[in-house]
């Protein structure tokens, strides 16, 4: 002990004043690197946010490589509800011969070329709306005024069209509405349709005109026949399929000319297929059966029986597959489609 000089004290001294510089200089280089990551983080906070925001890969490229616009574009919208909050039930339904086109066009200022979508929500069904026509304006008439607002209460993306048989062969519904079905598919892909007498008004906005997971059958009862079902396995007047069900039967057959069989001809291609007939409850598949006399070319199918007895043999080879006509004219008026045909005749 006595041995260590005051020399040999300074350099043990000298000893801790090394270390304590070293540990000094760590501190101050964790001090400076952790500054930099935070500075680091600071520099790019928008590409941190739209890492949280975005909730799909599409989204965060867009919102990467458009990021300026981004402030200007509207929010996208939502879905609209299950169940529209615009909804009335049952609504008394008016037939004022003084009612003309432009009193419904000027009612319906939101729908254009006979096509609306919600504005404040994104529909839940894009659904085109087939009505086979001749000679029954006024009938028209008075579906357009009441179906329009009844399908914007129902909040869907829709579209109106008129199918018109050209010349004055005998009346064929089921081969005019596979052209509707045909030829709206050329507009969009629409993913619903609904097949619609022009003589039948929905009584209650709650008989809704959207597909389900099986055929539907819209029409329970009708004034005309005191609100009852007119026969077990029923399925015309209103009918909605969803374009795969629809592809499914093959469509209508095309050689029910004049009135009856077609219908139940389609019930026998859906059941072929072993999919189910559903219905709404009867008390709000109600309709308004708009007086007429049975119109000339539209006489009772007398061969429908016949017909009828042979579908499960021919359904593949007549039907959308075999829909032969010529388009004469396509006129997109303000509140509908109308698609002129020529469907030809019947062969005797
Ligand atoms: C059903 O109602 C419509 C419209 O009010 C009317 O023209 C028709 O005659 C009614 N039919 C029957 C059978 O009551
Ligand atoms: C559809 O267009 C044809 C041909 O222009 C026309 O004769 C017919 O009256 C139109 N039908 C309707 C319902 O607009």
């Amino acid at each position: 002990m006595g041995l260590c000089s005051p020399v040999c004290k300074i350099l043990r001294r000298g000893k801790y004043f090394v270390l304590l510089f070293l540990s000094l200089s760590l501190l101050a280089w964790i001090a400076t690197f952790s500054g930099e990551t935070v500075k680091s983080a600071q520099v790019s906070p928008s590409t941190t946010q739209t890492l949280v925001k975005g909730d799909s890969l599409r989204d965060k490229l867009t919102s990467w490589t458009t990021a300026p616009d981004r402030l200007n574009t509207p929010p996208a919208k939502g879905e609209c509800p299950e169940k529209s909050p615009l909804l009335q039930g049952a609504v008394k339904l008016s037939f004022e011969s003084s009612l003309k086109l432009k009193d419904v066009q000027s009612d319906n200022k939101g729908v254009t070329e006979g096509e609306y979508e919600p504005p404040d929500c994104r529909a839940r069904q894009s659904v085109a709306i087939l009505i086979p026509h001749r000679s029954r304006e006024r009938h028209l008439l008075y579906l357009l005024h009441h179906l329009h607002p009844f399908l914007q209460r129902q909040q869907l993306h829709y579209a109106i069209y008129v199918i018109q048989q050209a010349g004055d062969a005998t009346f064929n519904r089921a081969k005019l509405l596979n052209i509707g079905y045909l030829e709206a598919l050329k507009d969009y892909s629409w993913e619903c349709f609904i097949f619609h007498d022009v003589d039948l008004v929905p009584e209650n906005d709650h008989n809704s005109y959207v597909c389900d997971k099986q055929p539907k059958h819209l029409v329970v009862g009708r004034n005309a026949t005191g609100y009852k079902l007119r026969y077990k396995g029923y399925f015309g007047g209103v009918t909605a399929m969803s374009k795969e069900q629809f592809l499914q039967v093959n469509g209508f057959s095309n050689i029910y000319w004049g009135w009856g069989g077609e219908d139940d001809d389609l019930r026998i291609r859906v059941e072929l297929q072993k999919m189910k007939i559903v219905r709404p409850p009867a008390d709000v598949a109600r309709y308004t059966m708009v007086f007429h006399k049975r119109d000339s070319g539209n006489e009772i199918n007398k061969d429908r029986m016949r017909l009828l007895g042979r579908t499960s043999q021919v359904w593949r080879k007549d039907g959308l597959n075999s829909c032969s006509y010529k388009t004469l004219s396509v006129e997109r008026l303000p509140l509908y489609v109308n698609i002129t045909v020529d469907i030809g005749k019947p062969q005797s």
